[in-house]
């Protein structure tokens, strides 16, 4: 397996750049925001209880959040088998020694964690642009800076985390999709090789 984390703030184009990885490297892409609107949208008792969190921008309990990640990596051994990225999860510490516990089970690891660095201003932008285009529910000012506190003060701690083991690569999020991709390539690369 090849396991790649897409780590970074709402808005800083997780979601963007998995479709070009998924691209590259035949990747499984997992996007937990995706499977739980996709539970809203079927009004699933899982989705009752991500909607009270999500329309307040505050997380799924871990617990929750890893029994959701278990189910999905053991639904889908043949999709998995040559690696996934991972976006959206984890988000907390306890999110990523679950993940590490979930991989080791499987005899791998995680290999690489992208960091898309992008200011708040830029972030809010995008995301109120995105909220008018689409509709997405939580993409409104008032969600937004939630969503952003709670980036800063629950997850931003991983880039420690992930940079003490070593697997934080930093990427520049801003400017343009192609050249972005272009930086994260470089560095994925390399790993790969090692
Ligand atoms: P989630 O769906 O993961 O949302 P998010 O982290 O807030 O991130 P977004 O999906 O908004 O942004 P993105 O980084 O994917 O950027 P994108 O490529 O779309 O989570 C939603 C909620 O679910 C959470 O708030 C939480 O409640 C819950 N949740 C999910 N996972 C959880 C977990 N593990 N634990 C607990 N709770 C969890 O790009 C954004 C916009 O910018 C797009 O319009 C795009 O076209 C544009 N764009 C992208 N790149 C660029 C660029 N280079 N220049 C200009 N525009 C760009
Ligand atoms: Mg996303």
């Amino acid at each position: 397996m090849f396991n790649v984390v897409i780590f970074g703030a709402p808005g800083s184009g997780k979601g963007t750049q998995s479709q070009n990885l998924i691209d590259e490297y035949g990747l499984y892409h997992i996007s937990t925001g995706e499977v739980l609107r996709d539970h809203i949208a079927r009004n699933t008792e899982l989705g009752k209880i991500a909607q009270s969190y999500i329309s307040q921008g505050q997380l799924i309990p871990d617990d929750l959040m890893v029994d959701i990640l278990e189910d999905l990596l053991d639904k889908n051994p043949k999709e998995t088998a040559k690696g996934v990225i991972f976006d959206g999860f984890p988000r907390t510490v306890p999110q990523a020694r679950a993940l590490t516990e979930m991989l080791e089970k499987k005899g791998s690891k995680v290999h690489a964690v992208v960091g898309l660095e992008v200011n708040d201003d830029e972030l809010v932008d995008r995301i109120l642009k995105r909220g008018r285009e689409t509709g997405r529910a939580d993409d409104n000012l008032e969600t937004v800076k939630k969503r952003l506190d709670v980036y800063h003060n629950q997850t931003l701690p991983l880039r420690d985390f992930y940079t003490s083991e070593g697997k934080y690569h930093a990427i520049n999020g801003s400017g343009d999709v192609s050249k972005i991709f272009e930086s994260i390539k470089e560095r994925l690369d390399k790993v790969k090789q090692n």
